[in-house]
């Protein structure tokens, strides 16, 4: 519509929250958080939109973290024992995890991060999974532009850029990146499943346990 005054980020955001289906690779890779041995017993969905994931986490049991900036869509789920909001904004320039921050001192079980980008959180997000904590994050990469929105860089991973986040801090279990046809969005996206016991060994040669990368 040539004169819709609705800003483009938030129509971006409204197209998102339609989609109710965990993203496929949440769903692949979640079983593996049952399985780990950590601290704590929440996952944190960080940016949770409209909850898809939130909601997927709580039906496998689990109990979940969920803060975005705009919660309005989890409002049904504020009666849940099993669910924590937290309304809060990741970029305001404060850190996150830390002194006064919304979620300062916690650290999860799992971390997921689908479709939300904002690098200056990046190794506050690594340092905020306990250990043998499961990490799964998904979003768009370079050459998305060619597909719908985001399309500004700040929003779009380069080539290997989560891998190189992991190296050396988390074992990774899968990696991707490439085009994506058949999921809730297409585009250009990357994607890491990746396991905070690095150094966790009973190996001589200090190699971490594997895990299985079809969990079920
Ligand atoms: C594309 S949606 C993804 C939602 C959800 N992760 C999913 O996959 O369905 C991006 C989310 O990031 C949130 N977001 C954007 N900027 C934010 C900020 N500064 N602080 C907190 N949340 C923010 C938006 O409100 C939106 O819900």
């Amino acid at each position: 519509m040539e004169n819709d005054p609705t800003p483009k980020a938030d129509k971006t955001r409204h197209r998102h929250l339609a989609i109710t289906e965990p993203s496929p690779w949440v769903r692949r890779f979640a079983p593996l958080i049952a399985g780990q041995s950590v601290e704590t017993q929440s996952i944190l969905d960080l940016a949770a939109g409209g909850g898809r994931h939130t909601r997927h986490l709580l039906g496998l049991g689990h109990d979940v973290v969920a803060t975005d900036r705009d919660t309005a869509s989890l409002d049904d789920l504020k009666s849940d024992p099993n669910v924590e909001i937290i309304e809060a904004d990741l970029e305001n320039g404060n850190p996150v995890f830390s002194g006064s921050g919304p979620l300062a001192g916690r650290t999860f079980k799992a971390i997921v991060v689908v479709n939300y980008l904002f690098r200056p959180l990046m190794d506050e997000i690594f340092s905020a999974l306990d250990p043998g904590g499961v990490l799964i994050y998904e979003t768009f990469a370079r050459g998305n532009e060619a597909f719908v929105r985001p399309r500004n860089p700040d929003h779009l991973l380069k080539s290997g850029e989560l891998l190189k986040l992991a190296e050396g801090r988390l074992q990774v279990v899968a990696y991707e990146h490439g085009i994506v046809e058949a999921a809730d969005i297409e585009g250009v996206k990357q994607r890491l499943c990746a396991i905070n016991d690095l150094g966790e060994s009973e190996r001589d040669d200090d190699e971490p346990a594997p895990h299985k990368v079809m969990p079920s």
